[in-house]
Formats: structure tokens, sequence, C-alpha cells
């Protein structure tokens, strides 16, 4: 049987479509809309960014735009060991924090059944999935609580090796594992991390672990398609070479030079200008219960990525836009009020998918009460549909920026160009601003200071600091 995502027909029935209407004046008025010619004035900084990611596509951190094309080894690696753990546990548990958590949790979300640990062994046809993201201890005895060291694999996912929490968890896990199966105990645990440097490495390297690579170009929140991402999924019995293909597919549209027909970089150019204009929220809304966690993945990518304080000619330009995720239709009855009649300071992108994995009816009854009886005899489906298409619309008479990604399904083929298109959305936009997209240095105070706190090595400085900081007063708190 010929493998769908060779099929040019498949591929092009499973094409991302992207819908701008509401970006436009003609829709939402002057004011807050763009018009074509606007975009036109802009041209040189589009060029200028889209020759850079161009030119800068598959070095240094841009390592991760080839992941759809160089992994082949890799890919049949993931796939073997995957069946190995499919056969032999019961639980797969992912202990990883930021880019080594959001992508393996969204995909889960996206791809399996969405109570796939409730579901019976037979009709699961995986393991259980959990992903450990936090510190909190409550949390990581509730997992040990449920799952069965015997029958679990614990993959330690670090790209640096030196994240505390990962670490913690790290420590913890073979501790008991160590207790509980002895000499076997390395057998439950899989780590991916850089291949040259870290702590991780070298503890892999000492007790025996099965390894994963995360190449050196590839940064935590663009990893998902590397084997970050690619071994749970797999693990979890998703295609993943589909997944890449649906990138591959997606990486072609996003290098058209025209950027009416580049949907990431028409929509970078749009939230560069929005900002520019003040919006500085950027909404994600699906209207899918399997994609809310992409949208915890794209807050974390868009958020990381654009939020810096300094361009790369080092000027102050504290830039980036706070995302939001909203769930359609849930979140209509608790954020859209905000959205229609608040601040105009976001744009909203709504995620549609055409056909969902079912069709539910919504049965007939309560004759007597019309409002509620004209909804028997429709399907959820449709219910959905509407309530999408009449949020767009009440935002956009009410001149809210938004525009709408149409998944044709949602499948690894789509899942795949959703995560790429987001990828290229975020470096054409971090060109555009220019900013170094792939760093994050506002996370290291935070970092440091956690360091001197539990007595780190080299961090007596920083605990000084801390001592000498000004004392809190008690007359600024209620107590
Ligand atoms: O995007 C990033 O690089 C970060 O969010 C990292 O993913 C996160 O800090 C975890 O890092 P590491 O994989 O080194 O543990």
């Amino acid at each position: 049987m010929g493998l769908r995502y060779n099929n040019r027909k498949w591929k092009e029935s499973m094409r991302l479509r992207l819908d701008y209407n509401n970006m436009m004046a003609e829709f939402v008025g002057t004011k807050e809309g763009f018009t074509k010619k606007q975009i036109r004035e802009n041209q040189s900084i589009i060029d200028t960014a889209y020759n850079l990611v161009q030119l800068r596509r598959g070095r240094t951190m841009m390592g991760w735009t080839e992941l759809p094309y160089n992994q082949e080894e890799v890919v049949a690696d993931v796939i073997a060991t995957a069946k190995e753990v499919r056969k032999n546990c019961d639980y797969f548990v992912v202990l990883g924090i930021g880019g080594s958590a959001l992508g393996p949790m969204a995909v889960f979300q996206a791809l399996c059944h969405i109570h796939h640990n409730e579901l019976p062994k037979s009709k699961r046809r995986a393991p259980k999935f959990y992903v450990e993201d936090n510190v909190d201890p409550e949390r990581m005895q509730a997992l040990l609580d449920v799952i069965v060291p015997e029958r679990t694999i614990f993959n330690v996912v670090t790209k640096s090796g030196a994240t505390s929490e990962t670490m913690a968890q790290y420590l913890i896990i073979m501790n008991m594992l160590k207790e509980k199966l002895g000499d076997e105990a390395a057998q439950h645990v899989i780590a991916t991390t850089s291949e040259t440097k870290g702590n991780l490495i070298k503890i892999a390297k000492e007790e025996g672990l099965k390894t994963f690579f995360i190449p050196d170009g590839v940064g935590g929140r663009f990893s998902e398609l590397c084997p970050v991402g690619l071994l749970p999924a797999a693990v979890l019995g998703i295609d993943i070479r589909e997944m890449l293909a649906g990138a591959a597919y997606m990486d072609k549209i996003c290098r058209n030079e025209k950027v009416f027909k580049n949907p990431a970089l028409l929509l970078a150019t749009f939230q560069y200008l929005a900002m520019k204009k003040g919006k500085n929220i950027s909404v994600m809304m699906p209207y899918a219960d399997g994609l809310k966690l992409i949208a915890d993945w794209y807050c974390q990518l868009w958020a990381e990525s654009l939020g810096k304080a300094n361009d790369n000619a080092g000027f102050k330009v504290h830039c980036g836009q706070t995302p939001v995720k909203a769930l359609g239709v849930t979140d209509q009855h608790s954020q859209v009020q905000l959205y229609t009649e608040g601040p105009f300071d976001k744009v909203t992108t709504f995620l549609a998918v055409d056909e969902y994995r079912t069709t539910f009816e919504i049965s007939n009854g309560c004759e007597n009460i019309p409002d509620v009886s004209f909804l028997g005899g429709h399907t959820m489906n449709e219910l959905i549909q509407a309530e999408r298409t009449a949020t767009e619309y009440a935002m956009t008479v009410a001149k809210r920026l938004n525009h709408t990604i149409y998944l044709p399904q949602i499948n690894p083929f789509t899942i795949g160009q959703l995560l790429f298109l987001f990828e290229m959305q975020t470096a054409y936009a971090g060109e555009m601003l220019k900013i170094n997209t792939y760093d994050q240095p506002g996370v290291e105070g935070g970092k440091q200071a956690t360091y001197a706190l539990l007595g780190k090595r080299g961090f007596d400085e920083k605990r000084e600091e801390l001592a000498n900081a000004p004392k809190k007063k008690v007359e600024n708190m209620i107590i």
C-alpha cells in the first residue's frame, strides 16, 4: 500500500489554508486593519527578513529547518526503539520542561485519543503517557502513585543537561529505579540530550543509557521535530514520517518569496505591523480540544523567541507580543467578552478544523421549549463551526484583528505543517524585529538566583547579592 503522504493529490487535499480577510482594512476599518498597499510599503523589511531566513537556514541556530530532511537514520532508530518500548512497557514518562516538554504534550493531545490514558490497553495500543514538566512535589508523588516502575520507561529530555527541574526529576527517578530494580534501572531510562555538551550526556555514558541526540542548531522550542518529539510520538504509535512530510510540505510553501503566497511570511508581517500599532497580545484560539496544547506550545515559541530587551545592534527595544491561549468554544464564555469590547491590543489567530475525526448528532427533545429544541437534529460539528464563524464575525464587526488557519483534518501531516508554519512565522518575525530569536537571556536571572538559594558551587556572589537585597516590609503585607 502506498503511503498517503507520497500522494500529491492527498497532500494538496490536506494543505493548511490561511484566511486573512479580517486583518484587512476592508473588513475591520482603516484604523485597525491593513491594506495591501501598506504591506507593499514595508516590502524592504519583508524582503530582508525573507532573505536572512533563507541565508541562515540550516546554519547556527537554524538547524531546525533541516529536520524534515536529514534524519532518516535517526527516524529508523526512533521507530525501532519505540517498537521495543511499546512491546515491553505500559507507561512512558517524559521528564523535561519548556521546549523539552511542550511539543510532546501538544502532539500527544492532537494525535491521540483525548482520554488516551483512560482507555483499556486493547484500545489504547500504546503505553499510558505522562509528561512531568514541573517540580511540584505533589505531582511527582502522584506520578509515582499511578505508574509501575518495572513497566515504565522514563525519557529524560534536556538539551543543556543542566536544567535543574529536569535533573532533579532524573535524580529522584533514577534513585527510585535503582532501589526497586537494581542493575536493571538503566534499561528503564532513555536520555535525549546534546551529543557533546552538558551533564546528561556524561551521566548517560556512565550509566549506559540508551541515548538520542538533539542537534546543536536546534533550540528547545524548535525541537519538536527531532528526537525530543519524535520518540514520544513514535511510542504513542503516531506516524512520525508523515509528520515530517507535513513539515517538509509547509517548508516548501514558506519558501515562496512572494509575501501573499507565503503564509509564514505574511503572518509574521501582520504581527510585526500590528506590534508597531501597539497590538501587543497574540491570542491563539483553536476550535478543537485536540489542538489545545498546540496553543501552549505556540505561547512558548512566540514569547521566548520574540520577547527581547535588545535588538541585534544592542539598542533597547523591549519587543515581543504576549501570547495568550484560548480554547474555542470554551473560552467564548470566559475571554471573548474582553476580546470583543476590551482594549484594541490583540491579534487573534483562530485554528479551524474542516473535518473532525467524528460526527456527533445532537438528539431531538424538549419539543415544547423552542429555545432548546432548535439544537436537535444538528450535529455538534455544525454547532462548533457555527460558533466559530459567529465569534469571528462578532469580533470582525467590533473591528478586532483576526485571521483563521484551516486544517482540513487533524492528522500527523497537518500537525507537521502547523508546527513548521509557526516556527517559520517566528523566524521571519524575529528577523523583522532584528532580534536574536534563538536565545533566552531573560530567564538566566531567575535560574542563577535559584542556584544561589540552593547552594550551588560558584554562586557565592549571587548568594551575597540576594542576602543584601532590600528586605521585604511587613507593612506591605496583609497578614
Ligand atoms: O526553548 C528553549 O531553549 C528553552 O525553553 C528550553 O527548552 C528549556 O529551558 C529547557 O531546556 P533544556 O532542554 O536544556 O533542559
